[in-house]
């Protein structure tokens, strides 16, 4: 295994699990109590079977915090709304393979001339050999390890296989995303992870703070 006991583990909650109703509130209160980048979940009911957010919520987002906001993209066509999403305040734009598998350097060259930093994620099923030619041209891999759609679902670890092979070739950040709790984070570290993404695990938590000091516990 790859890991670093020295290296900094970032905490990205994923808004998707927040109380909508006070969601200020809660992204104050996650940031305070250590969270690193707040992660939001966009469905556009095709890619995903889901709907969620837009941009009007992420420049709600962007009111309450300055820490980096982290766009995942679970769409369609997702190079329509770079500029949205770059205009209501986003910091880091996430688009799937499997959705842009035909013009995905265009998609992660447009992030990255928008003025944001740019990702690739991968669902559970997909061979992680399809990054190859990729590499130098994203900023972060994002691994699922839940299908994409929904949260509060069972990690699945065949899934987080895959990380240890792509911290071999790439040198930029690893993100895994889906079931990550006390227990699976400890997995995600141990195969090379940089941030894990936690949403129930953390705002289904009363206290965040204990919740992400849990997450980091080795
Ligand atoms: C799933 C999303 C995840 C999800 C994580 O499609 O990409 O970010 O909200 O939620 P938990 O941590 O509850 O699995
Ligand atoms: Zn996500």
């Amino acid at each position: 295994m790859t890991e670093n006991p020295r290296k900094k583990i970032l905490i990205a909650p994923s808004i998707l699990s927040a109380d909508f109703s006070r969601l200020g509130d809660e992204i104050r209160e996650v940031e305070e109590a250590g969270a690193d980048w707040i992660h939001v979940d966009v469905m556009d009911g095709h890619f995903v079977p889901n709907l969620t957010i837009g941009p009007v919520v992420v420049q709600g987002l962007r009111k309450a915090t300055k820490i980096p906001l982290d766009v995942h993209l679970m769409i369609e066509e997702p190079w329509k709304y770079f500029s949205a999403f770059k205009e209501a305040g986003a910091d880091w734009i996430t688009v799937h393979y499997e959705a842009c598998s035909k013009n995905l350097s265009d998609a992660l060259r447009k992030i990255r001339e928008t003025g944001l930093r740019c990702g690739i994620s991968i669902r559970p099923k997909t061979d992680p050999e399809v990054l190859e030619p990729f590499w130098d041209e994203t900023d972060l891999i994002l691994v699922m390890t839940v299908e994409p759609g929904f949260g509060g679902q069972a990690f699945m670890p065949e899934a987080i296989g895959k990380v240890p092979w792509i911290r071999k070739k790439y040198k930029g950040l690893i993100s895994v995303d889906g079931g990550i709790n006390e227990k699976t984070a400890h997995e995600a570290i141990r195969a090379g992870t940089d941030i894990l993404v936690a949403g129930t695990a953390v705002f289904g938590k009363p206290d965040r703070k204990r919740a992400i000091e849990a997450l980091l516990a080795r």
